[in-house]
């Protein structure tokens, strides 16, 4: 059998309080109802999950540096998303395959949401979903990366 690919799984500022923080936008589920829906098809799949959250941008950024052996990244960098150039410029430096995810769609919600520093050095972007961003998300890499 081939060896597992690495998957880590990220997650940015406020994405702890998942299930909590206003579901009328995120929904009632959490980050460990994710962490399970995905685990599963990880299972299936040759695959190792890595599950990291943070709310700093500089420990989201030492985490990546420090995993830079992985195969892929899916990363929420949640509010980062809008504002974080560094955290961009650290995927573009290891250069791994990325996913962005987010829960909602960014683009029906403020202006300000619309702009992600991070997709162009992504390989694509899921987005409004809720938890099942995440499933799609690793089922496109696991693709992407069965295919490279
Ligand atoms: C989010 C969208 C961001 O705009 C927001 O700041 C978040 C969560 C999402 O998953 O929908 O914290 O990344």
């Amino acid at each position: 059998m081939d060896a597992k690919l690495k998957i880590v799984i990220i997650n940015g500022p406020n994405l702890n309080l998942l299930g909590v923080r206003e579901q009328e936008i995120y929904g009632a589920n959490t980050l460990e109802d994710m962490e399970k829906l995905v685990t599963g098809f990880a299972e299936d799949n040759n695959m190792d999950l890595d599950f990291f959250q943070s709310n700093h941008e500089g420990e989201i950024i030492g985490y990546i540096h420090e995993h830079r052996s992985a195969n892929g990244i899916i990363i929420n960098p949640a509010a980062f998303t809008h504002t974080s150039i560094a955290i961009r410029d650290a995927i573009a430096a290891v250069n791994i395959p990325a996913v962005e995810v987010h829960l909602s769609n960014i683009y029906t919600r403020e202006e300000f949401r619309r702009m992600s520093f991070i997709a162009p050095v992504c390989i694509g972007q899921i987005s409004g979903f809720g938890i099942y961003s995440y499933l799609l998300a690793l089922q496109a890499l696991s693709n992407y990366l069965n295919k490279a």
